[in-house]
């Protein structure tokens, strides 16, 4: 976001002019649906934002707008958080838990630049977009919105999806839902969070730094409390450390009602009032709703109770994203042509290809699909196989507005077993439900194994749908649900070639689908082209590249299973469970061998402050060309405070052609060794650190091995 000096006279100028009640209502964003009585009335004022509104209604806001005293343009947000989703034809890429499974910061970018061409060329400016909460207990409902369980891979997408957003000054981008969010307390979406502040600035400020300096232009408020206080009402989050320290510059908008939740849920102020108060004075410059707020606000500034350089503070933080945006200039928006353009679907293909992760495969994929070797004929089943909306997942207009409109849809989409039938033109594709993914009616497991046994090959399509994935959609089973673990059994039995698709919201407990296919592809929500990229992998047109950005647990009693916990004497596991991750963060299969070798360091002691490289070829050993995430862990050997068993530090995602080695490099900063003290005070201690260059998690070691060095920070 560019601060000029003329747009800062500016607001100035127009602050001086406003009354209180004109800059309260600045300070609010009005959901019509919510709030029906009072919007005729309302939108004739000058509001600052609407929240989820399409179609011409912007427009005519627009022009209402216009007509106003001051006329500030208002600011037009809307949950396009995978795409422009919500509107039915736009380009709908795979959910952020899914993209990241492509580690491609390059494509995640684009993908931000295009949906905030489409947002902007559709009368919107502002996109509630990227999700930066951390996913350890993988029982939350909206486990399918993150880039998965790890700070520095979130960190990373998250700056990489905000500078596209960012980049041609055509949407606002809003990193939520600061802070802790995901860690809520049981899985129990906006509960509360029990960190430690020191747990805070180690684990879930850090991707909140990154989406700062990438330049996002706000931040949004989470609904939980943190250690009793409401983060709406979190002074020291709000201002003193994202402002004060993250040097955040642009304005912050609350979750949904947060000032409501603060009297009624948190009961940390009695009444509206008190809840304005709190919630300014703290660094919450829009409410997002609760109209309650606007009088309740007015009040508290009009008897100074809430001092009238922190409100013109808080509008000037908004009116500058206004300005950075061009609003009030009414700077020409991108064609509407723009929308679900042939350049975006180029995109999503290749972003939904890399989103995908192959996570068995016995060598029964790739098959041939060409005329002569095709199989005679496929049976697709499953209750994930024909249908978009579980593909979407949530904030889609499948989950929040007109399923009808599904139905209309006749463009580019892609089920798995549409994807079938177009990559596999020469094989009889047969398909039936098998089962729904919840309850059994309309269960038909005999017709299942029927068409297994005349067909040469199953591509199974399992998984969850829109009532278990989503928000306050949490899940207390992560098993699969419904008939389908007996399906899967059937299907098995029959004894043919089995491929599993699994088209999920988040990662369930899948041993037995691992046990039982021959391979299985893990998609969670592709979107658009989702069934088309698992058809296209099974045929081997592309070598798959996807790496898990989340652990799987076992069973649901063995949550959390994050890569990077803490070691102790009795190693973390259960009497009645096998210890570890089922499918481990950072793992993904490809149809080739990639080989790891002559790992070296700069330097094996380095001053406390400075920075040295880490080395290593990579070799495609295999037959196909391919696309391989190298990934740098680091092991802090002995600190003030515990760390981290191991951490994730850089990644690296090259392409190399059968027989090629190519040399990864990777610079460890001292950022990369810091550690969060009992101070709070993020340190480098100097000791002895492992480096490792690793294709996925290794084991951590203090003992130097092939890809483990050791080096020695000193003072
Ligand atoms: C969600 C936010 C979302 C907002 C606006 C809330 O329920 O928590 O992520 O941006 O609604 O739709």
């Amino acid at each position: 976001m560019k601060i000029t000096p003329e747009n800062e006279r500016k607001i100035s100028e127009l602050l001086e002019k406003m009354s209180v009640r004109d800059k309260i209502l600045q300070m609010f964003q009005m959901d019509k649906s919510a709030h029906k009585e009072e919007f005729p009335a309302l939108s004739e004022e000058n509001l600052g934002s609407y929240l989820s509104i399409m179609g011409e209604e912007v427009e005519a806001l627009r022009q209402k707008a216009k007509a106003t005293e001051h006329a500030i343009p208002p600011i037009f947000g809307i949950d396009a958080i995978h795409g422009h989703a919500w509107r039915p034809f736009a380009t709908i890429f795979p959910s952020q838990l899914a993209m990241a499974c492509s580690w491609n910061e390059e494509l995640i970018e684009e993908m931000g630049a295009a949906t905030a061409k489409e947002v902007n060329a559709d009368g919107l400016d502002w996109v509630f977009s990227p999700v930066l909460c951390i996913a350890r207990d993988t029982r939350w409902g909206r486990v399918d919105e993150t880039f998965g369980e790890d700070p520095y891979l979130i960190g990373k997408l998250g700056a990489a999806i905000i500078r596209g957003y960012e980049r041609d000054g055509l949407v606002a981008s809003c990193a939520k839902h600061y802070i802790g969010y995901g860690e809520a307390t049981g899985g129990r979406d906006s509960y509360d969070t029990e960190v430690t502040m020191r747990k805070v600035r180690e684990v879930f400020l850090p991707p909140f730094k990154e989406a700062v300096e990438a330049g996002a232009s706000t931040v949004m408020t989470a609904y939980g409390t943190l250690d009793g206080t409401p983060m709406t009402a979190h002074r020291e989050l709000l201002t003193d450390i994202l402002r004060g320290e993250l040097g955040f510059e642009g304005f912050v908008v609350t979750d949904y009602c947060n000032y409501k939740l603060i009297s009624t849920k948190h009961r940390v102020a009695q009444d509206a009032r008190e809840a304005a108060r709190l919630g300014i004075t703290a660094g919450n410059d829009m409410s997002m709703n609760t109209v309650a707020f606007i009088d309740a606000a007015v009040a508290e500034a009009e008897c100074g109770n809430i001092p009238m350089e922190t409100i013109d503070e808080a509008v000037r933080r908004i009116l500058r994203v206004k300005f950075a945006l061009g609003l009030f200039e009414e700077k020409e928006r991108m064609p509407k042509s723009v929308i679900a353009c042939k350049e975006h679907r180029r995109l999503n293909h290749a972003l939904t290809r890399e989103s995908l992760v192959l996570l068995k495969n016995n060598g029964v994929i790739p098959i041939d699909n060409s005329p002569e070797k095709a199989p005679k004929s496929i049976a697709v089943i499953g209750p994930n196989a024909n249908g978009m909306e579980n593909q979407y997942g949530d904030w889609t207009f499948t989950s929040h507005r007109e399923p009808a409109e599904y139905k209309r849809m006749k463009n580019d989409r892609y089920t798995v077993l549409a994807g079938m039938r177009e990559i596999f033109p020469d094989s009889e594709i047969k398909y039936c439900l098998g089962c729904p993914v919840s309850g059994e009616e309309g269960a038909d497991i005999a017709e299942a194994v029927r068409l297994a046994e005349s067909a040469d090959l199953t591509v199974l399509v399992l998984g969850d749908d829109l009532s278990q994935n989503g928000e306050a959609k949490d899940r207390a089973k992560l098993e699969l649900t419904g008939k389908q673990t007996e399906l899967l059994a059937a299907v098995k039995a029959v004894g043919k070639p089995l491929v599993t698709v699994m088209v999920t919201g988040k990662p369930l407990c899948i041993g037995d689908v691992l046990e039982k296919s021959d391979a299985v592809v893990q998609m969670f929500c592709g979107s658009d082209l989702g069934g088309l990229a698992a058809a296209e992998l099974i045929s081997g047109k592309f070598n798959p590249s996807g790496k898990l950005p989340i652990s799987y647990p076992r069973s649901v009693g063995a949550l959390p299973c994050y890569y990077n916990g803490y070691s102790s004497w009795h190693w973390g596991g259960y009497c009645d469970e096998e210890r570890g991750a089922l499918l481990s963060f950072g793992y993904g299969l490809s149809f080739t061998e990639y080989e790891y070798s002559d790992m070296e360091v700069s330097e094996r002691t380095v001053k406390n402050g400075e920075s040295f490289t880490v080395s290593a070829n990579v070799t495609n050993k295999g037959k196909m060309a391919g696309k391989e995430t190298v990934q740098l862990y680091i092991t802090d050997h002995f600190s003030s405070v515990m760390t981290p068993r191991i951490n994730l530090r850089g990644f690296k995602k090259i392409h190399l052609e059968p027989g090629e080695t190519k040399r990864v490099c990777f610079t460890v900063t001292p950022d990369d060794l810091a550690l969060v003290n009992r101070r709070e005070e993020t340190v480098v201690e100097p000791g002895k650190f492992t480096v490792y260059i690793a294709p996925c998690v290794p084991d951590f070691t203090y003992e130097e091995e092939k890809m483990a060095k050791i080096v020695e920070i000193t003072e």
